[in-house]
């Protein structure tokens, strides 16, 4: 690491690891994200659920310092997105929701170009990117060229291309979108191996509930560029519950799922005037891309 690095990761103790409070971010007319307060701890599996549309991207953009911040603020372990962008930029890694890896390259020449774009020591370079691919168990395909990888390979390349700058905190905009079930597991482990071994912290979008109740500690669910539900997947799952209940709902009933949770808190958001042309179509070429 260098010197420059040390003094950015020091006197990160005791922040969290993200804090927005009234972020507000438009495209013309559209509201994208609208007032948007969260508070991610360190060492968290933070997972950001929300509809198409749901302004999760553009917030993950102003965290990540790639969009501008025109109203409220942004702290990512107690550095200023907007006053010093470049402290958070060192601290984090980010696979975006579109393809972040260059099909014309190996595995390895990928997550080399990323060392040096995050400017890790020279001297350290070949190590790191070995113990980046090896992590995300690519060690074997790292001299294959990229657009020779399956959808899931290509995801966990983008990890480790994420990973290689050892950032404390992974920012995965949809990681396991379009991957067969055996695929998504194998991301989230390998999420969850590099978290235990380093404490870092894990901000995440994904529209599969059934991997957000397991893999993330606590959830917040955006709806029209705020979040309007928090907890951790039990909380959010009893608290509809208990309301079921209270409305009227029979104690046998079945307990309500993420899903339902989800539903819930989006209700009128899942009909047309969520999202429109331009997300389905992202979202469908990222689908594609990876299948
Ligand atoms: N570059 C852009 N130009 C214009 N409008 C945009 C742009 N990016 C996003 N938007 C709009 O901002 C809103 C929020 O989009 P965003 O991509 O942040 O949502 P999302 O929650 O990430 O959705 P998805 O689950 O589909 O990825 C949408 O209404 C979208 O149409
Ligand atoms: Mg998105």
């Amino acid at each position: 690491m260098t010197r420059d690095a040390d003094t950015e990761r020091a006197g990160t103790e005791g922040a969290e690891a993200v804090t927005c409070t009234g972020l507000a971010y438009a495209f013309g007319g559209t509201r994208a994200v609208d007032g948007l307060d969260l508070s991610v701890g360190q060492g968290e599996v933070f997972g950001l659920l929300g509809p198409n549309g749901a302004g999760k991207t553009t917030a993950i953009r102003c965290v990540t310092t790639l969009l501008p911040i025109p109203a409220g603020m942004v702290r990512v372990l107690g550095r200023d997105a907007a006053e010093d962008p470049m402290a958070v930029r060192r601290l984090l890694g980010y696979v975006p929701q579109q393809l972040s890896a260059d099909a014309g390259l190996t595995g390895r020449e990928n997550v080399a170009l990323f060392a040096r774009v995050f400017d890790v020591p020279r001297g350290e370079r070949a190590e790191r990117v070995n113990q980046a691919l090896a992590a995300v168990d690519l060690a074997d395909a790292a001299d294959r060229l990229a657009k020779t990888y399956s959808g899931g390979m290509i995801r966990r390349l983008e990890l480790a291309q994420a990973l290689v700058s050892a950032p404390r905190l992974l920012i995965l905009d949809e990681p396991t979108i379009g991957l067969d079930p055996i695929a998504r597991t194998g991301v989230w482990e390998q999420i969850n191996a590099v978290r235990a071994a380093t404490g870092m912290t894990v901000l995440v979008t994904t529209h599969y509930m059934e991997e957000a109740d397991q893999y993330c500690d606590r959830v917040g669910l955006m709806h029209r560029g705020r979040v309007r539900a928090l907890g951790t997947p039990a909380e959010l799952r009893q608290g509809l519950g208990e309301r079921r209940r209270a409305e009227g709902a029979a104690d046998t009933a079945p307990l309500p799922t993420l899903e339902d949770v989800f539903r819930d808190v989006a209700g009128s958001g899942l009909d047309d005037t969520a999202g429109d042309f331009r997300d389905v179509r992202s979202t469908r070429r990222t689908a594609h891309r990876v299948g």
